[in-house]
């Protein structure tokens, strides 16, 4: 077994739609500008969390398809196949992953997963609906005279504001326990899974988009929770302000959907009139930033609370350029025409497209799938050293 004494770069992409622009962006382009440069210095692992990719529901006869897509898309991207520090692998190819989550299941808290917010988000709790949820079943419990005497009192302040919110607090805690309990235990699970995915590997810096963060944050409290229990078991990953610093960059990447920008883009949304796809006819993208929804300001700033389409479509017209985004504001700041600042970064979309694709479709498959079966082994076995520790560590062998 080769020995890995490098650190470890590692980021994983889940097959569970074509990839977006936000997903190439926030974590394939850094790993992949890293595999370009910095390969020697760095043991990389790309890989696809196909357990991953039906925490949400899908279309299980497509995902085959999309695994085998995705991994096409790594190297259209320019990961490059030669490197024997670079690892491409299939989570569920490896089931040391499987088996190390469950281990750390044990030793994760009901409450720090229920904090996650994109399972707040993804299983559906929707705290305004829940608001006014919690309202309705109260009065129907306690009447509608009570509440309004609690809501006058609450409004002329006379002390019993405390109580109100206390019965609504409580409803709407139950309210949440049944919003979640549609949702499946692997979304639940997610972050533990996404957890093993990393300390399976010592992986040291993992560039993910800012929605990740949390999860992120999650594999370091574990990795930090076992070692000091059960000494020095996992390498932790770097805390997420150096990540940032080591990928050059100052914060986590969140590309905004064209038609609400109030929202990142996500391969999940049911629409896909603002997600610009890798996989998306040239012209059809182009059009989606044409008509990509932005403000009644009319002039072009940076302002992301007041101006956030306009300032989403800043920061992909810099991303796509690869400048830095206060060049590219010098050129448009204050501009007025909307409709020609919008054509400009439909044509940049066009293009980078139309130059992706060429690359896609020249992908040499087998050497993917010599490189992809040459990785497996050598990840399985590397995974399953470190899995091997862990149960000695938990007295399980
Ligand atoms: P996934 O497939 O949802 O997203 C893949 C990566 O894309 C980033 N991303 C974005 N970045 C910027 N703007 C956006 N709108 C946007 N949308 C998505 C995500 O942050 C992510 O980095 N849990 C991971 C997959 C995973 C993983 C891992 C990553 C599983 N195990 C271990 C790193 C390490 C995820 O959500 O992927």
């Amino acid at each position: 077994m080769k020995i890995m004494t490098k650190p470890v770069i590692l980021t994983g992409l889940r097959a569970n739609n074509d990839l977006h622009i936000g997903n190439y962006f926030g974590a394939l382009l850094p790993i992949i500008d890293m595999a370009k440069s910095h390969a020697d210095e760095y043991e990389i692992n790309l890989f696809v969390p196909d357990l991953h990719s039906f925490t949400t529901p899908i279309d299980h006869s497509q995902l085959q398809g999309q695994i085998m897509r995705n991994l096409k898309l790594f190297v259209a991207a320019g990961l490059p196949l030669d490197n024997e520090n670079i690892h491409i692998y299939r989570q569920s190819f490896i089931p040391a992953h499987s088996e190390l989550t469950w281990i750390l299941d044990c030793f994760a808290y009901f409450g720090e997963l229920n904090r996650m917010i994109q399972f707040k988000e993804k299983s559906g709790i929707d705290r305004e609906k829940q608001a006014k949820e919690a309202l309705a079943r109260a009065t129907n419990d306690l009447g509608q005279e009570r509440m309004d005497e609690l809501l006058q009192s609450t409004v002329q302040s006379k002390g019993n504001d405390k109580e109100l919110l206390k019965i609504i607090l409580k409803y709407i805690q139950g309210l949440t326990a049944e919003d979640a309990r549609g949702s499946s235990v692997g979304l639940f699970n997610y972050p533990v899974l996404m957890a093993a995915d990393i300390l399976l590997y010592g992986a040291k810096y993992v560039p993910v988009g800012e929605d990740q963060t949390q999860h992120l944050e999650f594999a370091r409290d574990i990795a930090e929770r076992m070692n000091n229990k059960f000494g020095e078991l996992f390498v932790v990953p770097e805390p997420v302000k150096k990540q940032h610093e080591f990928f050059g960059k100052d914060q986590g990447l969140r590309i905004k959907d064209l038609q609400d920008p109030s929202r990142k883009m996500s391969k999940s949304e049911a629409s896909d009139k603002g997600i610009i796809f890798l996989g998306d006819n040239p012209d059809e993208a182009a059009k989606k930033v044409m008509s990509a929804a932005t403000d009644s300001v009319g002039a072009v700033h940076f302002d992301v609370e007041n101006q956030p389409g306009i300032s989403n479509l800043l920061q992909i017209h810099a991303l796509l350029a690869g400048k830095p985004l206060e060049e590219v504001l010098q050129h448009h700041e204050g501009q007025t025409n909307y409709g020609e600042f919008k054509g400009k970064v439909a044509d940049q979309v066009k293009a980078f497209l139309s130059d992706f694709q060429t690359k896609l479709e020249s992908v040499d498959e087998a050497a993917l799938m010599a490189k992809l079966q040459s990785s497996e082994a050598q990840m399985r076995d590397k995974a399953n050293a470190t899995l091997l520790e862990v149960q000695k560590a938990v007295g399980l062998r």
